[in-house]
């Protein structure tokens, strides 16, 4: 009997992907990867001021790369959560804790043109080599306006039918 792998193809063909060499991407490629990525991504120093804004930052908030650079965070904040956002904010900064690293913050955010909408978003902090320090804030968030109002059908639906 010929001897086969798991998924029943020849043994031999699949030699060659362990004998070579996996190589990292390298950082210009992740770069790279950062600016084109599907959802927006924005980096923030320890003032909170943007220092990073991808191509999707720029698609979904209106604002482009050049316009955002420098920028304080309220440009996308609706002046009802600033306070909130920038306790949230410097407190992560001294403590070096979130808990929206793996959790999804949900809120509404404010575009180009002064129009409120829907994000959700996780945010990674980006620790000072060696220290335990933060250089910065990086937040990944997409436009979550159609999930919500697909949402909102569905639970008006359902209490449609509780109530029939
Ligand atoms: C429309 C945009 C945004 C709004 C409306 C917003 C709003 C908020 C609110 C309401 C909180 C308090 C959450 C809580 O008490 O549980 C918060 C916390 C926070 N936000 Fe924002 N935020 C926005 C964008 C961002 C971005 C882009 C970053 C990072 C670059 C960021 C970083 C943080 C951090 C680090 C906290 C503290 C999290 C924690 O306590 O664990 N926010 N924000």
């Amino acid at each position: 009997m010929t001897e086969t792998d798991h998924e029943g193809g020849d043994p031999a063909c699949w030699g060659h992907l362990h004998d070579t060499e996996i190589e990292a991407p390298s950082d210009t490629t992740l770069a790279e990867l950062m600016r084109n990525l599907a959802d927006a991504v924005i980096v923030c120093d320890a003032d909170g001021r943007i220092t990073f804004w991808n191509s999707a930052a720029t698609r979904i908030f209106g604002w482009n790369e050049d316009q955002a650079l420098g920028e304080s965070l309220d440009i996308i904040i609706p002046e009802r959560l600033r306070k909130r956002h920038w306790d949230g904010y410097y407190g992560t900064m001294r403590t070096g804790l979130t808990s929206y690293g793996d959790r999804l913050l949900e809120v509404p955010a404010l575009n180009s043109k002064g129009e409120t909408f829907s994000i959700a978003f996780t945010v990674s902090l980006l620790r000072i080599e060696g220290s335990d320090r933060l250089a910065g804030i990086a937040a990944v968030i997409r436009d979550d306006t159609a999930r919500r109002a697909e949402l909102k059908e569905l639970r008006a639906a359902a209490r449609g039918a509780t109530q029939a």
